[in-house]
């Protein structure tokens, strides 16, 4: 697997591989990979025959009281779990390569619609980071595929409308969340968890399947659901953001005859913000 860090080294190793007749997918990260990520790129290796990672802590998607200059990196590491997933090549940029005219005189890329409420409520400017990022990705690598957690089920929402709006020809594929034994979904930033906090974060999980064995079973009642969670959410330590129940392909606030449908939360515990949610599908037996 070969690492490169410039625009121009990362165009060339990918010409490359095309003039070779390879089908070309990019999984992008911000490093500090776990088995979620491993997942992404194995997925990537069995769908085409050139699997391209990027590493880069993107400035513009985080808050000014967020964890940009905490957010661990772990390159090393990471190198060594993309090589056994089957990655090719590992494109890292700096700030300066991504950004090169600073982040103030970047154009940026807003998503309509899907980028507002629920993260992009409590993150403002979140999704134009991670939409202008993603968009200057796709145009370094153009990669026939993309690979996605659902983990970020808005942030595959955005982009999943970027590629559509901006009639970008990449196929986007989103991957199941990958979970700790306790149901815990895999994060970069589990690791910001005490030992009680990481003994209480599972909660969120069992709380989602929670509201959607009663929508299974017939509960429609979606706003008594809701509040029963947030208590036991607050009870067990957590500073609620949002719990919803939304339209899983649209994210529009769910209506009682919707049948596809998403749950969504994210709470702090201590200074850590965790997401996760749960599609629910009423046609399908639960
Ligand atoms: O999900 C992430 O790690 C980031 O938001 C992404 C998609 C790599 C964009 O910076």
């Amino acid at each position: 697997m070969k690492t490169v860090k410039s625009v121009r080294d990362l165009r060339a190793a990918v010409a490359e591989a095309r003039a070779e007749g390879k089908q070309i997918c990019l999984v992008p990260t911000m490093g500090n990979l776990h088995a979620g990520h491993a997942a992404l790129v194995a997925k990537a290796a069995q769908r085409t025959d050139f699997v391209v990672a990027s590493i880069f802590v993107n400035p513009l998607q985080f808050g000014p009281s967020e964890d940009l200059d905490t957010y661990p990196r772990t390159l090393l590491a990471d190198q060594e779990k993309l090589f056994e997933a089957g990655c090719n090549l590992l494109f890292t940029p700096d700030v300066e390569e991504m950004y090169p005219n600073g982040l103030d005189g970047q154009t940026r890329v807003r998503v309509a619609g899907v980028s507002e409420g629920l993260c992009g409520a409590s993150r403002p400017g979140h999704f134009e980071g991670v939409a202008t990022a993603v968009s200057k990705l796709f145009n370094m690598v153009q990669p026939d595929l993309a690979i996605f957690g659902q983990k970020d089920y808005q942030q595959l929402a955005v982009i999943r409308t970027l590629v559509r709006d901006l009639n970008m020809p990449i196929q986007i594929i989103g991957e199941q969340t990958v979970r700790a034994d306790d149901g815990l979904a895999l994060s970069s930033r589990n690791g910001y968890l005490t030992p009680e906090q990481r003994a209480a974060a599972p909660l969120l999980y069992r709380t989602l399947k929670e509201i959607a064995a009663a929508v299974q079973a017939g509960e429609r009642d979606y706003a008594k659901l809701i509040a029963a969670a947030q208590e036991q959410h607050s009870a067990a330590g957590f500073r609620p953001d949002y719990l919803e129940i939304r339209e899983s392909n649209s994210l529009r606030p769910a209506q009682t005859d919707d049948h596809q449908l998403v749950i969504l939360v994210a709470a702090f515990i201590g200074n850590t913000r965790l997401i996760d949610n749960l599609v629910v599908d009423l046609n399908t037996p639960g």
